[in-house]
């Protein structure tokens, strides 16, 4: 499917390459930032997460608690094992482990009137 409809690959720096690339979405297309296990490796997670907050559209982590989910009320995870947070647009939903070996849901996902789908 790659190999017959390439996707678009672009090389640059999450924080300061981000917005200009969303930019460049289809004005008819609803934008999504996806990322996993790549807070921890930037110099200012904070100033990335203003950034992809600031977008348009969604936003989809699956990363450490402690980066994404400052301050939130999350229950435990369901093994002593290191688990990443899947949230969308900043509310937790999931305990993840790394390369979606699991998933343990506990949040609540709505659609956009509000109406909960699951
Ligand atoms: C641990 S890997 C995670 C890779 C993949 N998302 C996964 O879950 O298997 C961290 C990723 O963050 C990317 N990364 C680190 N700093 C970045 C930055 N400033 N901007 C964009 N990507 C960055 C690295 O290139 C790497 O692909």
């Amino acid at each position: 499917m790659a190999r017959k409809d390439p996707p678009l690959l672009v090389r640059g720096d999450a924080v300061t390459d981000l917005p200009a690339l969303a930019a460049q979405a289809p004005a008819n297309a609803t934008l999504v930032v996806y990322h996993t296990s790549m807070l921890y490796q930037l110099a200012d997670p904070q100033a990335f997460l203003d950034t992809v907050r600031a977008l348009p559209g969604h936003w989809v982590a699956v990363e450490s608690p402690t980066l994404v989910n400052a301050g939130q009320e999350l229950p435990s995870p369901p093994s002593e094992a290191l688990h990443n947070v899947l949230t969308l647009d900043g509310e937790p939903l999931a305990w993840v482990r790394g390369h979606g070996e699991s998933l343990t849901w506990f949040g609540t996902l709505r659609s956009r009137d509000g109406q909960r789908i699951h």
